[in-house]
């Protein structure tokens, strides 16, 4: 058995585009990519390959999928075989062994640090809210920086009281294990075996897992003491390696692949800022340069990164290197920077949400156009100075994957180089061969040629009942099981479980659906709200399979249902809960009528009239259900 890590690790090396773009000629359509299918004879282009969700859909054959189903598809290969073969691809080794004690026990081990660090994540966030010193000292420096409550509850921020074991003994008190809380850096051990807490009278930031559980922290002090480290973060542990792990990424996963495009800042608080002005496409590198994990991880829900950078010129010349790597990841990089003295947090709160929106649109510069300025500022009359410039700005658009992009910078920055175009291609071409071969074999591997227009494919869904509402369901949740609405008056309701909590007694029929929701209820119960890549990534491939159908076309159930019951839902976003109830419900109606049918069908056979009574009394009540959930769709039973 291929150990999660090591698959996690593949999935978020994979680059769908790159490993389909070794088979099929994909060319760019929008957001997406299309080719003619694979798996079918076909003239015109029905194969679709969407990056940001990391799928395929074929609309010719019907099937769809992650790299690894496509892999397991086209080539045939098992599961374990379609890793292993990405896993060569992208140089991960695959740690590999049959389902030992100790393999589990590693398991075991991250699952209780991840527990731990949930239990300490509410034991910070209640002390914040519930104790009298979170709230003089933490909540009150909290609403001074101006978050609000909403913003402090969605990003779990807490304080830890000044005192050396507050955390420490409530934790041991409570039967979390000594190896964990030291494991997590959560407590330090002392010389004499005991432990205290690593965080005294800080207030706390937790760091999320790109699934959103909490893996680590940085605490920030509130007074000012120069002898002492403004944030103290986790060490690294067996959940938490900094350079894999982007601050904020979790909440701004979803907005950066609708805005196509992801803001990179340097701070917590700057994370906060921007996303409680309604820009949630932010995240931090925390402090540290940027990793290539770090872009990958970005790199999978959009090629667009738009670094937001402090007025602090001497930062920005040291950071340059840094971006080189983002090209090279074949990213498009955009630089905005701020007036002296401010970081996007404090920009954010002086101009607000709009002012900051165009502040950015009136100042974003591409990274290439950016340094060639900036160098070429301190050149002056130097030509020794000059020639070097040149070569740092030819060796960034070397590192640019696609070729086309490269030659237009070229083309730009020879103007404002000033100097012949054809000197700076044949700089650029030197550059190119001297570079390992093996980049250039995955240039030739992508054939990914400019944008053409293609007919879009809307397929036609069979619609039969019971699985289609079954399916409608699924299709929420994955939509919104993690969106929050506000329902009668009690905010902030996580759509997904209550979804659950209301279907608890319904039984599914389709099987891939059953098979969900009996997923997404037990990940519920373990306080987590799967996200649509938990199931993309699913060894099951009819789940794959249903998932993917549901997320790649444009499912049309919906307007067709509502139409048909003469529901008015002009735009299910705008009316939430009539969109989630009326799914639920006709579901439940639907599920009801069927058990009139048979109780209808008993009572036909039943010879005793004791029985048939009691059948009788069934059928009654079931009636009154029915007749419950009628009236709430406002509907009427023509029988
Ligand atoms: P900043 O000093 O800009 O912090 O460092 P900030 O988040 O803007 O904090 P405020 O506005 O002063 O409250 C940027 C990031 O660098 C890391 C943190 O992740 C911080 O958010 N950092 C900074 C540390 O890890 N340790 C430090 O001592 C300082
Ligand atoms: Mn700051």
């Amino acid at each position: 058995m291929i150990l999660k890590s090591t698959i996690d690790r593949i999935m978020e090396a994979t680059d769908i585009v790159e490993v389909i773009g070794e088979f099929v000629q994909l060319k760019k359509r929008g957001a997406n990519y299309v080719g003619l299918s694979p798996f079918a004879n076909e003239r015109t282009p029905s194969f679709t390959v969407s990056p940001a969700k990391g799928i395929f859909k074929d609309f010719s054959s019907g099937k769809g999928g992650s790299a690894v189903t496509f892999l397991m598809e086209l080539e045939k290969y098992t599961y374990p075989e379609a890793l292993k073969w990405l896993a060569k691809k992208y140089s991960i080794e695959v740690e590999e062994t049959v389902e030992t004690a100790e393999n589990k026990e590693e398991e075991n081990r991250r699952e209780s640090l991840m527990i731990v660090s949930a239990y300490a994540a509410k034991f910070f966030h209640e002390s914040l809210l519930d104790t009298d010193e979170g709230k003089a000292i933490g909540l009150s420096y909290f609403k001074e920086r101006g978050f609000s409550a909403e913003t402090i509850k969605k990003f779990e921020l807490g304080y830890s009281p000044d005192q050396w074991e507050a955390f420490t003994g409530q934790a041991l008190k409570e039967g979390y294990l000594e190896e964990f809380l030291t494991d997590s850096g959560l407590s330090v051990k002392r010389d004499n075996g005991s432990l205290y807490d690593r965080y005294r009278g800080r207030v706390m930031f937790p760091i999320h897992s790109f699934t959103g559980r909490v893996i680590a922290f940085g605490g920030r002090m509130l007074k000012s003491d120069k002898n002492v480290p403004k944030y103290v973060n986790s060490p690294e542990s067996e959940i938490y390696h900094k350079s894999n792990v982007l601050y904020g990424l979790h909440f701004a996963k979803k907005s950066i692949r609708e805005e196509d495009n992801c803001y990179l800042v340097e701070g917590y608080a700057d994370v906060i800022s921007v996303h409680q002005a309604g820009i949630e496409n932010v995240v931090a590198s925390s402090g540290t340069s940027l990793t290539v994990e770090q872009i990958r991880l970005i790199g999978r829900l959009t090629k667009n990164i738009t670094i937001l950078y402090d007025g602090d010129a001497a930062g920005i010349k040291a950071s340059l290197r840094g971006l080189d790597m983002i090209l090279e990841e074949g990213l498009n990089v955009k630089v905005v920077l701020f007036p002296d003295g401010h970081d996007p947090d404090s920009y954010v709160r002086l101009v607000g949400t709009n002012g900051f929106k165009k502040h950015i649109e009136d100042n974003k510069k591409d990274f290439i156009l950016y340094k060639t300025n900036l160098l070429l500022k301190e050149v002056g009359n130097d030509p020794i100075k000059k020639s070097d410039v040149i070569r740092d700005i030819v060796e960034s658009i070397a590192k640019i994957p696609d070729s086309i992009k490269a030659s237009v910078f070229i083309k730009e920055c020879s103007h404002l180089l000033q100097i012949d175009e054809r000197a700076l291609l044949s700089e650029l071409n030197k550059m190119r061969n001297a570079k390992a071969k093996k980049d250039s074999q995955q240039q030739t591997n992508r054939m990914i040629t400019p944008v053409e227009e293609y007919p879009v494919y809307e397929p036609v869904e069979e619609i039969k009942e019971t699985s289609s509402q079954e399916k409608e369901i699924v299709r929420l949740l994955l939509l919104y099981g993690n969106k929050v609405i506000d329902w009668d008056g009690i905010a902030n309701t996580y759509i997904g479980p209550f979804m659950i909590a209301e279907l608890n007694d319904v039984d599914f029929e389709h099987p891939a659906s059953k098979v969900f929701i009996e997923i997404y209820s037990k990940e519920v119960e373990n306080g987590i709200l799967p996200e649509e890549q938990h199931f993309i990534h699913h060894p099951d491939k009819d789940i794959v399979d249903l998932v993917v159908t549901l997320i790649a076309t444009k499912y049309t159930l919906s307007d067709n249902w509502y139409e048909m019951h003469k529901i008015l839902v002009p735009d299910e976003q705008a009316n939430m809960k009539a969109t989630i109830l009326g799914a639920i419900f006709h579901l439940k109606k639907h599920k009801v009528g069927k058990m009139l049918e048979d109780l209808r069908n008993e009572l036909q056979k039943e010879q005793s009239v004791e029985d048939q009574e009691i059948l009788l009394n069934q059928y009654m009540r079931m009636k009154k259900v029915e007749k419950t959930i009628s009236d709430y769709l406002g509907s009427v039973i023509i029988k």
